[in-house]
């Protein structure tokens, strides 16, 4: 029976959104059905903002970053507040939602989006609207699924910034601070030191003891005149987080100026002792083409996503498990936040190379 499939993006941008879209189509149109996609995440489904995907739409989209449904990580329908503060969303956004839904005939919404999004998913699923969760973000947090797209992309981006800060940094024998997204799970910090060779990591996950950071640079520029330091954007540094979740409390924020904050904080506990600068990676972690890990696994959910639908199928998240792609239960999928332990085997690996991470 031919169906119409409603699409969107929500929360930040990553690489390989539009893989998931045009996979989906790609599916779907051959087979006969209906895709429609919503524009600017969630919000499409409150002022009604849609448009028709044909074929012609989705081809060579695929290795593109970005996503042509536009997205936004913020208004009436976040499910998040500040950090980690889960939000009901109101009922009357949620009729609002349904009846957009109905009036364009959906039979099944495929959600595109990161913890706060597929909590919102969750949220209408529980309204009785037929939804599928594809999880993405650079962030890698999602308890529910072993890989999020868009994160393999983002730690090779890093890693490739970093290499580059290693040459300046040796060559001016100085201290570099480098900024990474991760407001409250590490992994891209993790991950991209481990492989870019950093000296340092500092996780959001715990407090940063920065006389014990000051000691191990000290020690280290005893031998060697340069080091690298990954900072995490939301480790605990002081006057950081005020200053980030000071305005509106309906926004999710990021924090901002972690590296600058630290760097000020180890001038003034070491005046002159090094020669330090920052470089913030930011947004450039989300742009651009998804590498070919990311791509594959966006495709990959993307085929799911469409078989989970045609099988009739909704309440449901596609997710990463052992190396197979299958379903879990959307309550479950948002049922957690995946941060970074002590005994991962990553964290481990770094420390017993010598790589200074913070601790609990
Ligand atoms: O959740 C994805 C993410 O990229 C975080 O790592 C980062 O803190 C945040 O989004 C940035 O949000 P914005 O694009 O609103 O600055």
């Amino acid at each position: 029976m031919s169906k119409t499939i409603g699409i969107l993006t929500g929360g930040g941008d990553c690489a390989g959104l539009n893989a998931v879209i045009a996979s989906i189509v790609k599916m779907a149109i051959p087979r006969g059905h209906r895709c429609v996609g919503f524009l600017h995440g969630l919000n499409g489904l409150l002022d009604g903002r849609y448009r028709e995907l044909t074929l012609d739409d989705v081809r060579g989209i695929s290795h593109l970053g970005g996503t042509i449904l536009y997205t936004v990580n913020k208004g009436r329908f976040s499910s998040k507040v500040g950090l980690s503060g889960e939000r009901v969303i109101p009922r009357e956004v949620l009729e609002e939602a349904r009846r957009t839904i109905q009036e364009v005939g959906i039979d099944t919404l495929i959600i595109i989006g990161g913890d706060g999004t597929i909590g919102a998913a969750a949220q209408l699923s529980q309204f009785g609207v037929n939804v599928i969760g594809v999880p993405k973000t650079i962030d890698n947090d999602l308890e529910g699924t072993d890989r999020t797209f868009g994160y393999s992309t983002a730690v090779s981006i890093a890693v490739e910034n970093i290499d580059r800060i290693h040459t300046t940094a040796t060559s001016h024998e100085r201290v570099f601070l480098v900024e990474c997204m991760g407001r409250e799970a590490g992994w891209i910090a993790l991950e991209s030191g481990l492989a870019g060779n950093a000296n340092a990591i500092l996780l959001p996950e715990f407090a940063v003891d920065v006389d014990e950071l000051i000691g191990f640079l000290k020690k280290r520029l005893q031998t060697r005149g340069s080091a690298i330091v990954i900072v995490a954007e939301g480790i605990d540094v002081p006057k950081i987080h005020e200053a980030a979740y000071e305005s509106d409390k309906t926004i999710q924020v990021a924090p901002r100026g972690a590296s600058e904050a630290l760097m000020a904080e180890i001038e003034k506990r070491a005046p002159g002792m090094f020669e330090l600068r920052n470089a913030v990676l930011g947004h450039v972690q989300r742009g651009g083409s998804p590498n070919a890990e990311d791509r594959i696994l966006a495709k990959r959910y993307g085929v799911a996503a469409f078989e989970a639908c045609e099988q009739g199928r909704g309440g449901c998240m596609v997710r990463l498990h052992d190396n197979v792609i299958e379903t879990i239960d959307i309550e479950e999928a948002t049922g957690g936040f995946k941060s970074v332990k002590v005994d991962n085997p990553l964290y481990q690996a770094a420390k017993k190379l010598g790589v200074y991470i913070n601790h609990p």
